[in-house]
């Protein structure tokens, strides 16, 4: 396992990040907090906007806003052209998802029991509706999607395998890679939802095997909210029409006909927020900076630090599974709603996330869940946040 940062080296970035002096933050898998650089390229773009107008300003700024596309290029290890930049997770899954060709009676889509309940909605309104199946993937005893029993269901009508890779509700880590050889093996298109992922996790497209991979900006990533990247293999682009096109995806030709960019830009609009742009551009050179490796082993012993101390408090579930974890940390205090551990911390300064059912629908159920707390960590995450976060929670439970 590679390093964690040093403990000096966190430090410095606790203090090149503002908001680590006004709020304990344990809602990372929500949104993380973003360095004070990139709240500047926000800020610069948006004064260089007003001063020389929004047109030129975005003209003048290009090479910087693209950078932002080679950066994740380089993050997933992707080909630029096979990166769209888009507005957040589901934006860019469910433009891909859109994109596939027609659905028929008797098309099957493969999922895992953790998809995220805004991919569900998409398949069910699109595909379901137009007679296509949805069935779930069984999951092994530790809870992950079992690539040997996703096997054993395939045939010729299977269209489609979805995964979420680090579902919502919980520190369960899928095994993307394992799933990608048998996807390919069978020539398989393969969506897996990353948001929680990027930024997280070392990432490799082409070892993993998918079609198409989308994340979310203001996660693990640091960047400004309202941004994100979806990856589309290029030998997989010709299957991809996308449902709403503009004089961004598919300018007109001469003839008046629309021209598909030839990349993964048919999936992205022509109007967005540069000055968003900007600041994912720095998160992403942060990121990449730091080092993918090292970022997700400071995760991982922050993650295993809380859930070995919320586990010795009487009275705490911790409810993650799988064999491999993630920052994502899901427990219940026994006696308390998890909403009201939620509200009862923030009274403290303290954050954390609670879930219902319809994030993760299909896990929640199959578990009897229907409410949980979750703590996330990140890189950034303190000892004496940690700390905090434990005593608040002490409480909690003595008082019951
Ligand atoms: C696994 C997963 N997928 C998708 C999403 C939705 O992302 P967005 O709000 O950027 O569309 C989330 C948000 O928490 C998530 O955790």
């Amino acid at each position: 396992m590679p390093a964690p940062l040093t403990p000096s080296a966190v430090d410095k970035l606790r203090a090149l990040t503002p908001g680590t002096r006004s709020t304990v933050h344990f809602n990372h898998a929500g949104a993380s907090l973003p360095s004070a650089a990139t709240l500047q390229a926000v800020h610069a773009h948006l004064e260089r906007e007003a001063a020389q107008g929004p047109m030129e300003a975005g003209v003048a700024s290009r090479e910087l806003t693209e950078s932002a596309r080679a950066l994740a290029a380089q993050l997933l290890n992707a080909q630029v052209g096979e990166i769209a930049l888009t507005t957040g997770n589901s934006s860019g899954w469910g433009a891909a998802f859109a994109a596939l060709p027609a659905w028929r009676p008797g098309d099957r889509i493969l999922v895992g029991r953790h998809e995220w309940g805004g991919n569900l909605a998409c398949m069910r309104l699109h595909a379901q509706r137009a007679g296509a199946v949805l069935e779930t993937i069984p999951s092994d005893d530790s809870g992950c999607v079992d690539a040997e029993a996703l096997e054993a269901m395939l045939d010729d009508r299977v269209r489609l395998i979805a995964l979420t890779w680090l579902p919502a509700n919980g520190g369960l880590i899928n095994p993307a890679a394992a799933i990608g050889r048998v996807a390919r093996k069978h020539a398989i298109p393969y969506f897996i939802d990353a948001a929680q992922a990027v930024g997280q996790l070392p990432i490799d497209v082409a070892q993993i095997g998918c079609d198409v991979l989308s994340g979310a900006g203001r996660k693990a990533l640091r960047g400004p909210r309202g941004t994100g990247l979806l990856y589309v293999r290029r030998e997989f682009l010709d299957q991809l029409t996308p449902a709403f096109v503009d004089t961004h995806s598919a300018p007109l030709d001469t003839d008046g006909e629309p021209v598909l960019r030839p990349d993964a830009t048919r999936l992205e609009s022509a109007e967005n927020s540069l000055a968003l742009r900007c600041g994912l551009a720095n998160a992403l050179r942060e990121a990449l900076d730091l080092g993918l490796d090292a970022i997700r082993a400071s995760i991982d012993a922050n993650a295993q630090a809380l859930r070995t101390e919320l586990a010795a408090i009487p009275g705490v579930d911790v409810l993650d599974q799988g064999r491999e974890r993630s920052g994502l940390i899901a427990f219940n205090l026994a006696g308390h709603d998890a909403a009201v551990v939620q509200r009862k911390l923030a009274a403290q300064g303290i954050v954390i996330g609670s879930n219902g059912v319809p994030y993760t629908p299909l896990d929640m159920e199959a578990r009897g869940l229907t409410r949980i707390a979750r703590a996330s960590v990140s890189y950034l995450t303190s000892a004496g946040e940690i700390d905090r976060l434990l005593d608040a929670l002490r409480k909690i439970a003595d008082l019951s």
